[in-house]
């Protein structure tokens, strides 16, 4: 006899469970906070979910934390109908699954047999994968213990969290494109570059991680490469000291070993040398599968002591192996914006998911090529030619307040600064003193950067410059 605890809101499905044979509801619980609770009180066999319960609580955050609480606890959940086009909801089930929850019941309608059927047969990773399909590298294999070292928060109302990691900075964004690289490359440069000394009295010591395996771009910005020691060198090293269940393994000295080879793997940028970058690699789909998301956790634990800020420029994806446990740790995540409508829609649905996810609170939002109707403003735009309808400033409106506007800059300085291997916030051109005023606006919210209010002088000063001008043009 499995004993169920039923959780749905709707008696109608708790007393079609109550009838079946071999499954005992002990219990029916109609809020959400009280699921956790009764769990520990009947400790059932299974826990049959559904958005029906009452309560404003997320019950993503409920499940991930049961998940966690309750290792053997198996959870059925009735998700309601989700449309498999609407990619934040489908991701938000990829959160789930790769949490180790597979029994997810997505269907418009729930008859009596489904019941019945997922009672008996429980889901497992593989059949559930098409939830975190979209991602290609797909985290099909992922289970429970790959996200056992993450701690969900209960309640982070003025309690410090000790799995944030204060000088960690997450650059991220829903779509692939948008500028995830640029910023975090010239973010961290300017810090490196520009920021206040630590308190050893020494320029701030920066690490930048590209925490993705199928790209280089980082690499290509600051003209790094190396072969042999890069991303993928790093997690197979890890793999060497941590069992499947992300356990330490290793001895003191294999961990010592370890350790300083993941400090190896940093590379200091020829221009910056206080700027260390660990850069991608380019893993296939098959590669991936062996990276646990635990590893990446190894490795900012290694390395974070290391250095006063760390910088992470982030898969574009909540459901890629690396970015659940990141948004996790970090400090602050900057959500990088673009003007394309779509995308600005995209965030808006995602929005509800880093609510849920718990992370909400610490989401920020950059701009990135951002085109004002001022053709003396904004380079090369086309803004002379037609005017832009939707701007930065119907965003602000919206939901999401801009930390900084960074504008799009002229093809011909994006790619002089790519051969130059030179981020551009390292500029002195006039032309690219906005950029670099936006990008330092948000470098400065992470590390204080020394000449922040001379630029904001000189930016500020230019314009009036401009307006004045152009006045005059005009007459
Ligand atoms: N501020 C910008 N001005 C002009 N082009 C940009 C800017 N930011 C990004 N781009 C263009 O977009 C491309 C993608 O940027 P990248 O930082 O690699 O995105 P992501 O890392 O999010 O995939 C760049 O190669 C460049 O062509
Ligand atoms: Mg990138």
């Amino acid at each position: 006899m499995k004993k169920v605890l039923v959780a749905t809101g709707q008696k109608i499905i708790d007393e079609t469970i109550a009838k079946f044979e071999g499954y005992e509801v002990v219990n029916a619980v109609e809020y959400k906070n009280e699921v956790v609770e009764a769990c520990e009180y009947f400790s059932p066999d299974i826990l049959l979910l559904s958005e029906g319960l009452s309560g404003h609580e997320s019950l993503l955050q409920i499940m991930l934390q049961l998940g966690m609480k309750f290792p053997n606890l198996r959870i059925i959940y009735l998700a309601g109908h989700v449309d498999l086009r609407d990619e934040p909801k489908v991701n938000a089930l990829g959160v789930l699954v790769m949490a180790g929850i597979y029994d997810i019941i997505h269907e418009k309608s729930i008859s009596v047999q489904m019941l019945r059927n997922i009672l008996d047969n429980p889901k497992d990773a593989e059949s559930m994968s098409y939830l975190t399909k979209r991602v290609k590298e797909s985290t099909s294999k992922a289970n429970k213990e790959s996200l056992i070292e993450i701690e969900i928060p209960q309640e982070k109302e003025n309690e410090e969290d000790e799995d944030i990691y204060k000088n960690l900075h997450v650059v991220s964004s829903i779509k692939p494109g948008t500028g995830k690289s640029f910023l975090s490359t010239n973010v961290a440069t300017a810090i490196a570059n520009f920021g206040v000394e630590n308190k050893d009295g020494k320029k701030p010591r920066v690490a930048l991680i590209e925490a993705d395996l199928q790209n280089l771009s980082v690499g290509t910005l600051l003209q790094i490469e190396d072969d042999k020691k890069n991303l993928k060198a790093v997690m197979e090293k890890i793999s060497t000291i941590v069992n499947e269940n992300g356990n330490f393994v290793g001895t003191l000295e294999q961990t010592e070993e370890v350790n300083t080879f993941i400090k190896s793997c940093f590379k200091p940028f020829y221009r910056v040398k206080n700027l260390e970058a660990l850069v991608g690699s380019q893993l296939t789909f098959e590669q991936i599968e062996s990276i646990k998301p635990y590893y990446y956790i190894y490795l900012l634990d290694s390395i974070a002591k290391e250095y006063d800020i760390v910088v992470v420029d982030s898969n574009s994806s909540l459901t890629h192996i690396t970015t659940f446990p990141l948004l996790q740790m970090a400090k602050s995540c900057y959500y990088v914006l673009n003007l394309d409508f779509n995308n600005v829609r995209n965030n808006a649905r995602y929005k509800s998911i880093l609510k849920e996810m718990g992370i909400a609170d610490k989401v920020k939002y950059v701009l990135n090529e951002d085109i004002v109707n001022d053709p003396k403003e904004s380079l090369a735009s086309g803004s002379d030619i037609e005017e832009l309808i939707f701007t930065a400033d119907h965003l602000d409106d919206s939901d999401f307040k801009l930390e900084a506007r960074v504008p799009m800059l002229p093809k011909t300085v994006f790619l002089n600064r790519l051969y130059e291997g030179t981020p551009v916030v390292l500029d002195d051109k006039k032309y690219t003193l906005k950029a670099r005023y936006e990008i330092l606006k948000v470098a400065n919210q992470i590390w204080p950067i020394k000449n922040f209010k001379e630029i904001e002088e000189e930016y500020l000063a230019s314009k009036d410059d401009k307006k004045r001008k152009g006045k005059f043009f005009s007459r």
